[in-house]
């Protein structure tokens, strides 16, 4: 009697165990109190993890230039298709703490500056060094030339003062002064009449220990997907604008920050001051990095695809109507006018006539495109890659002898590969937390297997207890004997 008794609560026990833990799977309460834990402490609130994290990001960014080295110069004036070799890396580790920052708003933004400061790394540098030549186009001389292709006067006066000082279309100039800057004697000349012109041109000219403008984001705590979100960019405080003269266009984060939570099917947006525009980027697959889960947004071939198949990008048709093929944005007016022409490097993803136009050309996926590893749980950027190419183009003007017989081109200058990985100790904190958090999802698991069990210890006991009922007489003395 005792023991059908016992039995018969280890039955009911493991029907109300599973019974609890189908309900906590199905009403999804662990999750749902992760979640809200989640979102309540990944926002930017003084003293906080993400705060830190955000206003002074741990692991080592770095900058990677790689220069496309002009062969053929000569026979590019002649018309022929340029051959390029391309020279890199020349790296630079980039230190990028948030300055200035103040809450605003009773808490509900934080605005700060981004100075950015490049310091030379030799031992990831092809050469050890950063004073190798590199033989690419003028840029400040093709600039004069387009700003000054229908004015007569002026253009001749330039090509004159240009064919005196033996300046020509191509230019040789060491790395580092492409990068930083470096006088330019077309410049000079220009800068006496126009002190508007600088004297100085360099790709990365001034932008070393410079902000580039204070920038307003949302902390998060009234929405979590609008964490780290940026409002508001040098006093401009449209979510999402576009005008030539400005040339912005602010939808996005820093990419560096994310908000957590992230799921598949979500667009993320990200802020890029230099490509003078937001970009967005779409799940592609799930990859683990240091051991972390995360999932790979990549930038999805539309953002720089041709109006007829994104007509968002009409904006970079300039001056309005005059697109370029796929692959290709026409940054000028963010660049004082130089003809420069972002793309993908190598013009990955962009129409083929220019991958052709240009011998040394060899796009792959796997090293030109641009990439971010996002942690889904906290929205941590675990690894990344931002990857574009500046381009200048290049064709021939009657009024300047020096462009020759040149054919019309987009001539690729030099791209880089802005990388960060998680360093090992911010790793092992993301890891803990992704641990602890799937100790808590699985709870309700934990539960039902132990429902499982006793239901299995009941099915056990009720056939031992049933069995020997009908079969006592036969095996009694059976089992006796053999014991
Ligand atoms: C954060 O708190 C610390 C210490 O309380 C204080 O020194 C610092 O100024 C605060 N930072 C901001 C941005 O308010
Ligand atoms: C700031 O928040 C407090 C508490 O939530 C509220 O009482 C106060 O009115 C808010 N102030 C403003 C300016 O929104
Ligand atoms: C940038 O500025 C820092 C600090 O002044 C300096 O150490 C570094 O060498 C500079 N980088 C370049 C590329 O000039
Ligand atoms: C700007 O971002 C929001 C979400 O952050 C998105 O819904 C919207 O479509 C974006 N707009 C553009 C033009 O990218
Ligand atoms: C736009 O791109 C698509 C796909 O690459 C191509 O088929 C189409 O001809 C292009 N249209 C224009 C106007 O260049
Ligand atoms: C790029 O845009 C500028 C004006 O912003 C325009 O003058 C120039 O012709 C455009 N370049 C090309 C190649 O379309
Ligand atoms: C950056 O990308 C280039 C190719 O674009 C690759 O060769 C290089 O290894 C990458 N750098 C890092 C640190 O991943």
């Amino acid at each position: 009697m005792k023991k059908s008794c016992c039995i018969y609560i280890t039955g009911v026990l493991a029907l109300v165990v599973l019974i609890v833990s189908i309900a906590l799977v199905l009403s999804q309460v662990f999750q749902n109190a992760l979640n809200a834990r989640i979102k309540k402490e990944i926002i930017l609130k003084n003293g906080t993890d993400a705060f830190e994290a955000w206003e002074n990001p741990p692991p080592p960014v770095y900058m990677q230039f790689y220069f496309f080295d002009l062969r053929n110069p000569s026979e590019v004036l002649l018309g022929e298709r340029p051959f390029v070799e391309e020279k890199g890396p020349y790296t630079y580790r980039e230190f990028r703490p948030k300055e200035n920052v103040r809450f605003s708003d009773n808490d509900t933004k934080v605005s700060a500056t981004m100075p950015k400061t490049y310091v030379f790394v030799p031992e990831m540098s092809v050469g050890r060094r950063e004073d190798d030549p590199i033989r690419t186009v003028n840029v400040p001389a093709i600039t004069m030339i387009e700003k000054f292709k229908t004015h007569p006067v002026i253009s001749n006066l330039i090509s004159s003062y240009m064919k005196s000082q033996n300046i020509g279309l191509f230019v040789t100039r060491t790395v580092h002064e492409l990068l930083w800057g470096y006088k330019d004697p077309l410049l000079a000349v220009v800068h006496k009449v126009r002190p508007d012109i600088d004297e100085y041109f360099g790709l990365f000219y001034k932008m070393n220990t410079t902000d580039d403008g204070e920038y307003v984001v949302l902390t998060g705590d009234q929405d979590y997907k609008d964490f780290a979100r940026i409002v508001e960019w040098r006093g401009e405080s449209s979510l999402d604008w576009w005008t030539s003269e400005t040339c912005n266009m602010i939808n996005g984060t820093d990419a560096a920050s994310f908000h957590p939570l992230i799921t598949k099917n979500e667009t993320i947006y990200i802020f890029s001051s230099d490509l003078c525009r937001s970009l967005y980027a779409t799940f592609e697959k799930e990859v683990h990095v240091k051991g972390i889960p995360a999932y790979r947004f990549v930038p999805p071939k539309e953002v720089f695809a041709n109006i007829s198949v994104n007509p968002a990008n009409a904006g970079f048709c300039v001056p309005a109507g005059n697109c370029l093929g796929s692959g290709l944005l026409n940054v000028s007016v963010c660049k004082q006018g130089a003809p420069i022409i972002m793309s993908s490097p190598h013009f990955y993803q962009a129409e083929q006539k220019y991958i052709d136009d240009v011998v040394g050309m060899n796009p792959n996926k796997e090293d030109h495109q641009t990439i971010m590893d996002i942690n889904p749980l906290t929205g941590i950027l675990v690894r990344g890659a931002k990857r574009v190419q500046v381009n200048a183009f290049v064709e021939k003007i009657e009024a300047f002898s020096q462009t020759g017989n040149v054919s019309t081109l987009v001539f690729p200058v030099m791209y880089l590969n802005e990388s960060v990985e998680i360093d090992a100790e911010s790793a092992d904190k993301v890891k803990s937390v992704v641990y602890q958090a799937n100790v808590v999802i699985n709870i309700p698991f934990i539960i039902m297997a132990f429902g499982i069990l006793l239901g299995v210890i009941f099915i056990v006991f009720l056939c031992k207890n049933r069995e020997p009922e009908g079969t006592k007489e036969e095996q009694g003395p059976l089992l006796q004997a053999s014991s």
